[in-house]
């Protein structure tokens, strides 16, 4: 029921240390792991594949399409990549640095109604059927909630901020994030573990992501207990 995302795998981490993390969090019982060609300035599905080949029938990978990071030194670059055309190879890259033949789930990341015709939506369909993704879906963006209310592919995933929870149909799978950021602000402050606590209770039967650089967060996160 807790993921560990991979959106905070940059340099502040080397790659070892981005290891451990993953290694640790499996040793206590964490399974699914979110990453995405953005994550890491583009290096962190590397590093969640390095983990996961070894080990790979004993892991849930999630990983998406459609932000990529585009070199640049000086200046982040967020290129928009959703042209169906490019949307197998991008996949195929995607698994190549996940050293798998499939990932458990494949994510639209945050498109808009301009990023999703009938071609992508056909391909995220024989992505299914060639079992290249277990589950398809959309992470975040203004199409969440109107494809979780009428998924066009099956298994059908809807990533999403705890924040916007209740306006999902309740039939809807769902992964669930910033529930620790969302709780650091705004009149009802919660400690982390609280707040975990509250995100697992509201979306019982799908997932809730967490990130941490921090080997004592991990512990204590991984510990909080779902009711
Ligand atoms: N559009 C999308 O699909 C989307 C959007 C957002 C997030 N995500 C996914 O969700 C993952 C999690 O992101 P999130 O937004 O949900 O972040 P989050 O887990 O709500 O918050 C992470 C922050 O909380 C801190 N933290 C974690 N555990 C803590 C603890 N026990 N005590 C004190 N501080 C703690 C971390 O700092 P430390 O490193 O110091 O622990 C980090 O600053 C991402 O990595 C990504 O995979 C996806």
């Amino acid at each position: 029921v807790l993921g560990l995302g991979t959106a905070a795998f940059g340099r502040r981490l080397t790659r070892r240390q981005k290891l451990r993390l993953l290694e640790h969090a499996l040793d206590l019982g964490i399974t699914y792991f979110d990453t995405a060609p953005l994550y890491g300035r583009g290096g962190a599905e590397g590093v969640v594949g390095a983990f996961a080949a070894p080990r790979r029938d004993r892991i849930g990978l999630a990983t998406k399409l459609g932000l990529e990071w585009r070199g640049g030194r000086l200046r982040r670059q967020v290129v928009r990549a959703f042209e169906p055309d490019g949307a197998r190879r991008r996949l195929e890259e995607s698994l190549r640095k996940l050293r798998t033949d499939h990932v458990d789930v494949l994510l639209l990341h945050e498109p808009t109604q301009g990023d999703v015709g009938d071609d992508l939506l056909a391909f995220l369909a024989e992505a299914v059927g060639q079992g290249l993704a277990r589950a398809v879906g959309v992470a975040g963006g203004p199409l969440l909630g109107p494809l979780a209310a009428r998924p066009p592919v099956t298994p059908w995933v809807a990533q999403a901020s705890v924040t916007v929870l209740e306006s999902l149909p309740p039939g809807a799978f769902v992964v669930c994030h910033s529930a620790i950021v969302s709780a650091r602000s705004g009149k009802a402050r919660r400690a982390p573990a609280e707040a975990l606590r509250r995100a697992l209770a509201a979306n019982p039967r799908g997932i809730v992501l967490f990130s941490t650089t921090d080997h004592d967060h991990l512990r204590a996160n991984a510990a909080v207990p779902s009711d």
